[in-house]
Order: C-alpha cells, then structure tokens, then sequence
C-alpha cells in the first residue's frame, strides 16, 4: 500500500471508512502492524504500563517517548505514525510543546497528540501553524488520573456531554485534525464526532467515532489482570499475531468492532 497521508486520512473520514489505529512499542511489531493494514501507529504512553510494568503513564519521560518512536518509525513502512507527548513535556507552554514535539517528529513521528481540553487549544494552534499535526486527547486522560479521581467513565449527563462537545469544538478550530475519545459515553462520543470537523478516535467511546483505537497489549490478550469492557481479545479465534491484528483491522472497517453490547454505560 502507498504511505498513508494526513490527506489519505482526511479522505477517509470524509468518505465515512473507518480509521484503525493500535498501539505500538517496539520495530518487529511495527512491521507486523504496517502489513496487517493499520492505518495509524500509536507510540503511546501507555508504554509505561504494558513496557515498563508501571501503574500510571506519569513517570514515563520525552527520552523514552524518543527511543520508542525512533524504533517504531525505523521499521514503519506505510503506517501514519504518532507520538504521544508525556506528562510534563507540553502543560508548560507551548514553546515547551514545540521543543518536545520536535524531539518526537524527529525520531519519525508524522504527528504529536497530546491530553486535554480548551487549555490545550493555545498550544494545538502553535503547533499546527508550525507544522506539526496534532492529535488532541478527551475523556479519560491518563495522565491527570490523580485528578480524576482513578479510571472512570467520563461525558456522562447532559451537562458533561456539553462540556466535552465545548472542549472538542475548541481544539478542532485550533487546528487539530483528530481526537482520541477516551471512556466516554457512546452518546457523548456520537455528540463530538457531529460536531467537530477532525477525525474522532475511539477507545471505549463506542462505535460511531472516525476510527478506533486499543492498545496492543490489551488487544492481544497479553495485559494481565481486570481489562477495561471496551477491550476484546483478538487472538481468540486467531492462530497468529498478523492474522489477530488483520481481524481487528477488518472488524474495525466494518463496524464489527466495538461491539455496543459490551458497553452499553
Ligand atoms: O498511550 C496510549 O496508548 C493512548 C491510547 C490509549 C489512546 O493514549
Ligand atoms: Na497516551
């Protein structure tokens, strides 16, 4: 397949085709990920639970971002590849943002996404204007867990939905071209993916976001212990990896997956 394009992207969810995205550490999964036909590859921070064994993805720093995208991207043919900014490497200002994302674009990142709202919207904007393609991140954050109070569904109630729908308008007109919907109601995911212009990305947001997004581990049945509902394991029923990750590429495709059953909040 030809490299996938912001552009290719863009024609995607105009054209109402679902986007994959998955999760991605290390060069031999990459190529696993980039022939199943994974159109985006996330170097997330979750690599602080499911690599380095942590709790949080707080400690996680921009130099391990770097190596990890370094060697995801090495390997990467075809895939749109993301870097995730760690806690701390953006909230500053967005001069600190611009320094970071530079570290991640130069280590092969064709994007940078980062967490939270409206205050974000200043930063997405410096960035976009300088280059940078920016991911923005709503719902559950990760990395304010502490301020959330634990991993909890978030957007529930009419007054949150507007909130969120408030804080998605915002970083889309600031210039982000897609959105991680993390833990949120399918009403509330619904809500944004209408109302904003950039491609929403589910992970436990139901089925009507612009695409999907899990993190492998979790999607190949590796992660040990309680697994969010939202999670299905793609090696049951699969008799490899590739063939795992090419099912949940066709199931996303075809709107097999997520399957609402399994959320119904
Ligand atoms: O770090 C990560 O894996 C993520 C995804 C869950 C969206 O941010
Ligand atoms: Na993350």
């Amino acid at each position: 397949r030809k490299p996938v394009t912001l552009h290719r992207l863009r024609e995607m969810q105009a054209a109402g085709e679902p986007i994959a995205m998955l999760t991605c550490y290390d060069a031999s999964f990459a190529r696993v990920l980039d022939h199943a036909g994974v159109d985006c590859i996330l170097i997330g921070d979750s690599l602080g639970m499911v690599v380095q064994g942590q709790t949080t993805t707080l400690p996680v720093t921009l130099d391990e971002m770097a190596y990890h995208t370094r060697i995801v991207a090495g390997a990467n043919r075809t895939a749109w590849v993301i870097g995730d900014l760690p806690f701390g490497s953006y909230q500053e200002s967005p001069s600190q943002a611009m320094r970071s994302a530079t570290a991640l674009m130069q280590a092969g990142a064709h994007m940078v996404k980062l967490e939270g709202g409206g205050w974000t919207a200043d930063t997405v904007r410096f960035l976009v204007d300088r280059g940078v393609p920016v991911c923005a991140h709503l719902g559950l954050t990760p990395q304010t867990v502490h301020a959330l109070g634990g991993y909890r569904i978030q957007g529930k109630g009419d007054d949150a939905v507007a909130t969120l729908v408030r804080h998605a308008k915002e970083l889309s007109d600031a210039g982000a071209a897609m959105c991680v919907l993390e833990l949120v109601t399918a009403a509330a995911a619904r809500e944004v993916t209408k109302n904003v212009s950039m491609a929403t990305i589910g992970i436990g947001g139901g089925v009507e976001c612009s695409g999907q997004v899990l993190v492998l581990h979790d999607m190949l049945g590796v992660t040990q212990g309680k697994l969010p509902r939202f999670v299905r394991n793609f090696m049951e029923g699969s008799s490899s990896i590739s063939e795992a990750v090419s099912t949940y590429v066709a199931d996303v495709k075809a709107r097999r997956f997520p399957d609402n059953t399994l959320h119904a909040y």
